[in-house]
C-alpha cells in the first residue's frame, strides 16, 4: 500500500493477519524448528495472529498431531533466542497445529492434505516449502495437480507460496523452476524468500538513506572511494555439509542475501515505498552489476576452503567446495561507475559479524602532520552493522587533546539496542507476516533473482573448471591470503570488521 511517509510508518506491525493456515513442507526439518515455528510462536504471542490460526506440518517422519505438538513445543523453547514459552499460550496455540504424514513424491500426501484443509475451514492457505531444493519442483507440481492452488470460488480466500532459497542452483535452473512454479502460481501468488531482507537492520539501510535529507548527496561515485561488504560467520557446516557441500559460499551466501544487501545500499530512491516500485529498484540495480569475464574472474574473485571442511561428516574428501569466497564487483551506473563493492562471506571466521562499510575518499589536501611521518589523511568510515551489535557508526578524524596538531580516528555511534528498548522481530517474523498479509516488497522477484544468478555465473563457471589447492585458510583467520591480495591489488585493505 502507497504511504505519504513510508519510513515513519509505525504501523507495519500493528496490522493483524488475516485468518489463514500454512500449511510447511519439511516441518520435521531444521528450518521449521529453528526459524518457522519459534517465528510464528512469537507473532502469536504478540497478538498479530488471529485465534484460529492454522499450522499443518507435513513430512515423512510418521508422528500423530500431538507427537508433532510436543516436538514443536521443545523447538520453540530451545530457539526463541528472547521469548520464553507462556504455557497458557501454548496450550491454545498447539490447539491449532496439524500433522499430516507423507512422502512428497506420493499424490496421496496431497489428497490427504487437502482433505485436512477442507476439515480445518480455511479458505486461504499459504504453503510453505522448507524441504531440500531438489524437492521444489515436485512439490509445486503436486499441489497444481491435487487443486491445493486455488482457493475454493466464492470463499474469498486466498492461496500464496514460500520458496526457500536457494531458488535454483544455476541460471538455467532457476528459470526452469520459475516456469515450473508459474505454471501453478501466479507472480503474485509466489513469495521466494531471502531472510536477509527481512532483517531490521537491512531494512533501516532504506529508512536511512532515503528517511534523512544528509546522506543521500554523498552517496555517490564522487565521495565513495569504495564499499565492503562482509558476512563473517564462526561456525563451520553444522551437520549441514552434504547441503553445503552442493552449495557453497558463492551460493549459499552472495548469490541471495549479499547481492540483496549491496542493491540496497546502491539502488535509486524508489518512487513509492511500495512492493512494485521497491524491487524495480533493487532489480534495477541487480541488473546493472557489471558481468564479469571470463579473463576477468581470477582477478576479480576469491575462492577458499577451510582445513577440516574436507573431513565434516557427508562431506567428500576431495571436494573444491567454497567454504569462503570473495568477489569485487563494478555496477555500471552513473551513480556507480568506477566504485569497487568488495563482498566477502565465510564459515569458520574469526567471529559472526555482517557490516557494510563505505569508505570516503580522504580530504583532497593533508594540512595536519605533513612532515611529522605520521598519516596525513584518513578516509572516513560510514559502517552500517547488521549483526550481531545492530547500529551505525561515524569515523572521522579529531585533534587529540594537548599541544600539537595530532589527529586520530574517532567514532560517532548509533546503537540500536541502547536507542530503541524495544525488542526487534526476527527476520522470518517480518516476513512470514507479510506474506500472510499479501505484503511482497521484502521478497525477490524472479527478475531479481535471474539477475544475481548471472551476476555469479561466470564464477560459477570459472571455479567449476578449475582444481584448487584446498584447504587454503586455518579456522579462525580472515580467510584465505588471495582475498588480501585482491584488494592490495588497488592499493586497498580489508577493514576489520
Ligand atoms: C543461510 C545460509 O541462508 O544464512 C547459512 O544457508 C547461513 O549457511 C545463514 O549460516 C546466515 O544467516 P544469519 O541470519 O545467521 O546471518
Amino acid at each position: 500500500m502507497a504511504n505519504a511517509n513510508p519510513f515513519s510508518d509505525p504501523l507495519r506491525f500493528e496490522r493483524r493477519v488475516p485468518a489463514c493456515a500454512i500449511v510447511i513442507f519439511g516441518a520435521s526439518g531444521d528450518l521449521a524448528k529453528r526459524k518457522l515455528l519459534p517465528a510464528l510462536y512469537r507473532l502469536a504471542l504478540d497478538r498479530f495472529l488471529p485465534e484460529n490460526f492454522a499450522i499443518i506440518g507435513t513430512s515423512r517422519t510418521a508422528m500423530t498431531d500431538e507427537e508433532f505438538r510436543a516436538k514443536m513445543r521443545e523447538s520453540v523453547e530451545k530457539y526463541s533466542e528472547d521469548t520464553s514459552l507462556d504455557a497458557s499460550l501454548w496450550s491454545r496455540f498447539e490447539s491449532n497445529l496439524h500433522y499430516v504424514t507423507g512422502d512428497l513424491n506420493d499424490e496421496n500426501l496431497y489428497t490427504a492434505l487437502g482433505a485436512k484443509i477442507a476439515e480445518i475451514k480455511h479458505s486461504s492457505v499459504l504453503f510453505y516449502l522448507s524441504t531440500q531444493p531438489s524437492y521444489y519442483g515436485p512439490v509445486v507440481d503436486a499441489i497444481g495437480h491435487a487443486g491445493l492452488n486455488k482457493a475454493p470460488e466464492g470463499s474469498g480466500g486466498w492461496r500464496r507460496i514460500i520458496i526457500e532459497k536457494p531458488f535454483g542452483h544455476d541460471l538455467e535452473s532457476a528459470r526452469a523452476l520459475n516456469k515450473r512454479v508459474q505454471s501453478v502460481f501466479q507472480e503474485d501468488e509466489t513469495y521466494r524468500i531471502d531472510h536477509y531482507l527481512g532483517k531490521e537492520t537491512v531494512q533501516n539501510i532504506l529508512a536511512f538513506r532515503f528517511g534523512n535529507g544528509i546522506f543521500e548527496p554523498l552517496w555517490n561515485r564522487r565521495y565513495v572511494n569504495h564499499v565492503q561488504i562482509t558476512a563473517a560467520e564462526s561456525i563451520g557446516v553444522e551437520g549441514r555439509g552434504a547441503y553445503y557441500q552442493e552449495a557453497g559460499a558463492l551460493r549459499d551466501m552472495i548469490q541471495n542475501h549479499l547481492l540483496q544487501v549491496m542493491a540496497t545500499i546502491a539502488m535509486e530512491p524508489p518512487a513509492l515505498f511500495e512492493a512494485g516500485a521497491v524491487r524495480d529498484e533493487r532489480a534495477k540495480l541487480l541488473r546493472s552489476i557489471r558481468i564479469m569475464k571470463p579473463e576477468d574472474v581470477p582477478r576479480f574473485s576469491v575462492c577458499g576452503q577451510y582445513k577440516g571442511f574436507r573431513q565434516e561428516e557427508g562431506v567428500n574428501p576431495e571436494t573444491q567446495t567454497d567454504t569462503y569466497a570473495a568477489a569485487t564487483f563494478y555496477v555500471d551506473n552513473w551513480r556507480w561507475a568506477g566504485v569497487p563493492f568488495y563482498i566477502r562471506t565465510g564459515k569458520k571466521l574469526p567471529r559472526r559479524v555482517t557490516d557494510i562499510a563505505i569508505q570516503y575518499n580522504t580530504a583532497p589536501l593533508a594540512l595536519f602532520g605533513a612532515g611529522s611521518g605520521e598519516p596525513t589523511a584518513r578516509p572516513n568510515y560510514l559502517i552500517l552493522r547488521i549483526q550481531p551489535e545492530e547500529g551505525i557508526s561515524m569515523r572521522f578524524l579529531s585533534k587529540e587533546p594537548g599541544s600539537g596538531m595530532r589527529l586520530r580516528p574517532v567514532s560517532m555511534d548509533f546503537n540500536y539496542g541502547t536507542s530503541f528498548g524495544n525488542r526487534s522481530p526476527s527476520a522470518y517474523e517480518t516476513l512470514l507476516a507479510d506474506a500472510m498479509l499479501g505484503d511482497a516488497t521484502l521478497y525477490t522477484r524472479q527478475d531479481m533473482v535471474e539477475a544475481s544468478w548471472k551476476v555469479i555465473q561466470p564464477i560459477l563457471d570459472d571455479w567449476g573448471a578449475r582444481k584448487f589447492s584446498f584447504p587454503n585458510y586455518e579456522p579462525g583467520s580472515w580467510g584465505p591470503a588471495e582475498a588480501d591480495a585482491m584488494l592490495a591489488r588497488t592499493g586497498r585493505k580489508w577493514r576489520n570488521s
